[in-house]
């Protein structure tokens, strides 16, 4: 038999072979996949809504934990709180962010606190603590969230056009987070809205990075240096210009302090750099891009989310924006001034937003809530596995496979969450009567839980609430007709295209 006459036969037995995996899969709920690849082909074709179809996944298949293979590759979901809660905290070692999810995010998120484990990961978590439970920091973020709070809701007032919210809040957070973490004065929230080259180099970044998960073949590209790996490459230099300027300047202002003044500098940069001299500026480089992922995206797309919600359920909005008007009635109640310019009143309003007051906008804060449980700020959570273990559930996962719990997933959940699971309910979080937001946290995992839970929740919760107060209070939003509201899959959730809205003014 010549040559030309064995390949053929080899092709038709592989296509056969072929043939008859997918065969077999006829009928099956759930992942197709084929020999050799696995998953891959499915995973491609699903990417832009990943989420989604893990959600369908698992609603199909009837499960909560399963698991897909790609070449060098295994994976499994889970969205079972019992193994959640394993993961995250009672077999916490087992679970750490691992090689893989390192060196797939280590071109942006370096060494710093998200991409690291053990000893890094414990001292930088240790000094950036301090920063989070400073009241001194809590008073001072406070009055730069309303400032800022103000600035947009400028902008919305002045608009005569639709407005991209999710843009205005990412430039929002951005700018609060390069001020409170690194002593920075950006300005990028203005109302000509000034070119900001890093954020877009920033976002490319993230969403080149997080197609790896997903690209078993990405090393090759990145060697070969083609597709999306070549431009990674251009998007890396614009975000280390950005945070090399950064910290020139703040090394700078450092050397010109008193050494006595430069102990009371409370940010989070300055501690960073104070805490050991010798930190590397690529060290540093990592400390605030991890800061940018965690005080910007996560935030702004909390908010642009939110104001999906409220734009999309009126009744909702109303319910805000009683309890708003409520709770300035009660606090201006012996105040017989009246201001009666917008400028006047949304200052005056604003004065009224403290730590203490924020906690009278229950339904407000319901209003979150339900935000962040049905659009998590990190809708996949990738953990590697360093010893074979059997889940509570009795999956069994394998050393050196990829873990993923996931809460974009979960909240879907009808077993978790009851008939209406998929529904925008804040009076989901009413029990017997009462606001009740005490929930385990290995099931509203937004925040994730243990000993990696976000060490932003309340200064996160701090600037949403002033925002969404401030905005719901004056304006009401109604979504421009016909716009696709998809998301960009990257490490945090966001509008692929931003969310538009037209505006009118509350009273
Ligand atoms: C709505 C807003 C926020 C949400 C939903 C959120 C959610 C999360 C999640 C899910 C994690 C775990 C990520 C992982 O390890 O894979 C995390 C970690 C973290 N978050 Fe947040 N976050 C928010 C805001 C913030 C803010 C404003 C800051 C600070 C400026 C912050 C600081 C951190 C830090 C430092 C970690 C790393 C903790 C560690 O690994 O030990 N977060 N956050």
């Amino acid at each position: 038999m010549g040559v030309g006459a064995l390949i053929l036969l080899g092709l038709l037995a592989f296509a056969s072979w072929c043939a008859i995996h997918r065969i077999r899969q006829i009928g099956t709920p759930g992942f197709k996949t084929w020999p050799l690849i696995g998953v891959t082909l499915e995973v491609a074709a699903n990417y832009h809504r990943i989420y989604d179809w893990l959600s369908w996944n698992f609603r199909v298949k009837e499960t909560m934990t399963m698991s897909a293979t790609m070449p060098g590759r295994s994976y499994v979901f889970t969205v079972d709180p019992a193994n959640v809660e394993h993961i995250l905290k009672t077999n916490f070692a087992n679970y750490p962010k691992g090689e893989e999810f390192h060196e797939i995010f280590e071109p942006l998120l370096g060494n710093g606190i998200f991409n690291s484990d053990g000893e890094p990961w414990r001292i930088q978590r240790k000094t950036a603590s301090f920063e989070f439970s400073s009241r001194v920091l809590r008073d001072v973020s406070c009055r730069v969230f309303k400032d800022h709070a103000l600035k947009l809701a400028r902008i919305v007032h002045g608009s005569q056009e639709p407005l991209e919210m999710q843009d205005l809040f990412m430039r929002m957070t951005l700018d609060t987070i390069c001020f409170l973490g690194f002593g920075l004065h950006l300005g990028v929230l203005a109302p000509n809205l000034p070119r900001n080259d890093f954020a877009t180099a920033f976002d490319a970044c993230n969403a080149i990075i997080s197609y790896r998960f997903a690209d078993p073949f990405w090393k090759f590209k990145r060697f070969l240096r083609i597709g999306q790996e070549r431009s990674l490459q251009r998007h890396l230099q614009v975000v280390d210009d950005f945070t090399h300027s950064i910290i020139c300047q703040r090394r700078l202002q450092l050397q010109d302090q008193p050494k006595d003044h430069q102990q009371s500098r409370q940010d989070l940069l300055s501690r960073f750099m104070l805490l050991d001299e010798s930190f590397s500026d690529d060290h540093l480089r990592d400390v605030i891009l991890n800061f940018v992922i965690a005080g910007r995206d996560t935030t702004a797309s909390t908010l642009s989310y939110f104001t999906y919600m409220i734009a999309s359920h009126p009744d909702c909005a109303t319910k805000i924006y009683q309890e708003l008007h409520e709770f300035e009635e009660l606090q201006l109640a012996d105040n017989s001034h009246r201001p009666s310019s917008f400028e006047d009143k949304i200052h005056g309003f604003t004065q009224l937003l403290t730590y203490e007051s924020l906690a009278k906008l229950v339904y407000l804060h319901a209003a979150l809530m339900e935000t962040l449980r049905l659009f998590p700020a990190v809708p996949l959570n990738f953990k590697g596995v360093v010893a074979d273990d059997v889940l509570p559930s009795g999956a069994m996962v394998k050393r050196g496979s990829t873990l993923s719990y996931a809460p974009y997933c979960m909240a879907r959940i009808k077993s978790i969450w009851g008939s209406d699971a998929s529904q925008f309910r804040p009076e989901r979080w009413r029990r017997d009567g009462a606001w009740d937001f005490s929930i385990s946290s290995f099931k509203f995992t937004a925040f994730q839980a243990g000993p990696r839970i976000c060490l932003g929740k309340d200064s996160a919760f701090l600037q949403m609430k002033i925002t969404a107060a401030l905005l719901c209070r004056f304006f009401e939003f109604q979504l421009v007709p016909r716009q696709i509201l998809t998301y960009r899959v990257m490490a945090t959730i966001s509008f692929a295209n931003g969310v538009k809205v037209t505006t009118s003014n509350r009273t």
